[in-house]
């Protein structure tokens, strides 16, 4: 099974292309060769290339701008540049900007054969790896909700479990971390979703106002009441209610709303009589409402009310294998504000970044991020420049190494950690395989079997 067919060649020497495509179709690639690089742009843009074999030294386009030009079109592209005796320098310049690996003229063919066997093989690594993942995201995804980590997963099955039901909901976690979007899904997946969602920000209201905001008013109950007005509550009737912030509701209005959950009845400022209204309530706080108890803030017997069900979003430091699938998701959704950009990705530079910030601001501060990033982008894939600053400086200091904070695995914590040591190693050495042995103390042979295993990229 090929994974690689079609092969662009470009060199300026004619014995080098005829060479190659000869001893290249022998292997059942669909070979092209052309003279400089300026010609190979014009094919890169007519057609698909799996690969790309090039010297790096040409007149006119060289090597290198085609490199670049190359991967701003086709981001997958595997590029393998060709360097002549003295052209050392910019293969491994080549290396550096994204190629995928070198070979140094006079070359064996069968030294190429290898190279192309290796990139064949990341890349049925890298289709795996995708498919797999598109899979989790499918599994897990709940209206526009990622998330493929654990701890993420078990908060989607909770979702599931529980919308369909009238219990109150209590979402807990820092800010950003979704807990307006999971009151949306319960929403969407509970019988009501075909009525409406009410959110209101207890935090928001003036005082005075939040009982006739959320009760209503019949006219002449207070100065500026010229006429009857529903309340949010009544606005929800049938669907559901999403009182965010509820930590912030004023304590006389903590124990009206415990008497509405307790009897399923409002009673507007000013009326003497309670009607029966049907809402599911969700609420929210990025607080600690627990806390808020002890220190006399919160009501208990409200919290209690309200917590008969309590889920708590996960901050985003404590799932970093969902930082990926997050900003693929926003970079999908903010990359149409650039047409003019055609931005498909993130160097792996940019990842590693990403990867490596805290996220005190969580989701919605990785939003921003992708968006401004999006903005900013000079097209194709968006560089660890484009990011905030604060990500880059901490991205100067290494990165404590991490495990996942789930697992107490010491095979899967110890593989986690000789992955990110391999990486830190060949980025330290500039992608110096036999210097990245020696600071590992592993054994070259060693270095490159586990580079494959884990799938690490020149
Ligand atoms: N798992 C996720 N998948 C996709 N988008 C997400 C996810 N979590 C959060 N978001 C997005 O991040 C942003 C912030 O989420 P949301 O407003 O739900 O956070 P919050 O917990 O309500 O924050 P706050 O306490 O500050 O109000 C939103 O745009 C939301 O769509
Ligand atoms: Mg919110």
């Amino acid at each position: 099974m090929a994974t690689f067919r079609t092969l662009l060649v470009v060199d300026d020497e004619e014995p080098i292309r005829h060479l190659l495509t000869v001893f290249l179709t022998g292997y059942g690639y669909e070979v092209r060769a052309v003279e400089d690089g300026a010609r190979a742009l014009a094919e890169l843009r007519t057609r698909d290339y799996d690969v790309v074999l090039s010297d790096v030294r040409m007149p006119r386009l060289g090597g290198l701008e085609l490199l670049a030009e190359a991967l701003r079109l086709h981001p997958d592209l595997t590029f393998v540049a060709m360097s002549a005796y003295g052209s050392h320098d910019a293969a491994i310049a080549a290396v550096k900007a994204g190629a995928y690996d070198y070979v140094s003229k006079p070359f064996k063919p069968d030294e190429i054969l290898l190279v192309l066997q290796k990139a064949e093989e990341r890349e049925r690594l890298r289709r795996e790896n995708r498919r797999l993942r598109s899979e989790l995201a499918r599994d897990y995804r709940l209206d526009g909700i990622v998330g493929g980590s654990e701890a993420m997963a078990e908060v989607l099955r909770q979702v599931r479990k529980v919308a369909p039901l009238k219990t109150t909901v209590l979402l807990g976690g820092e800010s950003g971390t979704g807990k307006e979007l999971v009151a949306r899904a319960l929403h969407e997946l509970s019988p009501r979703a075909s009525l409406p969602f009410v959110a209101v920000n207890c935090g928001a209201i003036p005082a005075e106002l939040v009982e006739s905001e959320l009760f209503g008013h019949v006219k002449g109950a207070f100065t500026d009441a010229s006429r009857d007005k529903r309340g949010l509550v009544a606005e929800a009737d049938g669907g559901t209610l999403f009182l965010d912030e509820i930590g912030e509701l004023p304590q006389p209005l903590q124990v009206k709303l415990l008497r509405f959950l307790q009897e399923g009845e409002i009673r507007r400022v000013g009326d003497t009589r309670s009607e029966p209204v049907d809402v599911r309530v969700v609420a929210a706080s990025a607080r600690d409402l627990g806390r808020a108890v002890e220190l006399g803030q919160f009501r208990q017997d409200l919290f209690y009310r309200l917590n008969v069900l309590g889920i708590r979003l996960p901050p985003l430091r404590e799932r970093p294998g969902d930082v990926e699938a997050l900003a693929h998701h926003f970079l999908s959704r903010y990359a149409p504000l650039r047409p003019d950009a055609a931005v498909t990705g993130f160097t792996p530079e940019a990842l590693e970044a990403l990867r490596a910030w805290r996220w005190p601001g969580n989701v919605r501060e990785l939003e921003h991020a992708v968006e401004r990033a999006v903005v900013l982008c000079e097209g194709g894939r968006i560089r660890e420049d484009d990011l905030p600053d604060r990500l880059r400086e901490a991205q100067r200091e290494p990165a404590p190494l991490r495990a996942d904070p789930e697992t107490l695995s010491v095979k899967k914590a110890g593989r986690a950690l000789e992955e990110q040591l391999i990486r830190r190693a060949l980025e330290k050495t500039g992608g110096n395989r036999t210097r990245a042995a020696e600071l590992l103390e592993l054994s070259y042979r060693a270095l490159l079997y586990k580079i494959k295993e884990y799938g690490i990229e020149a």
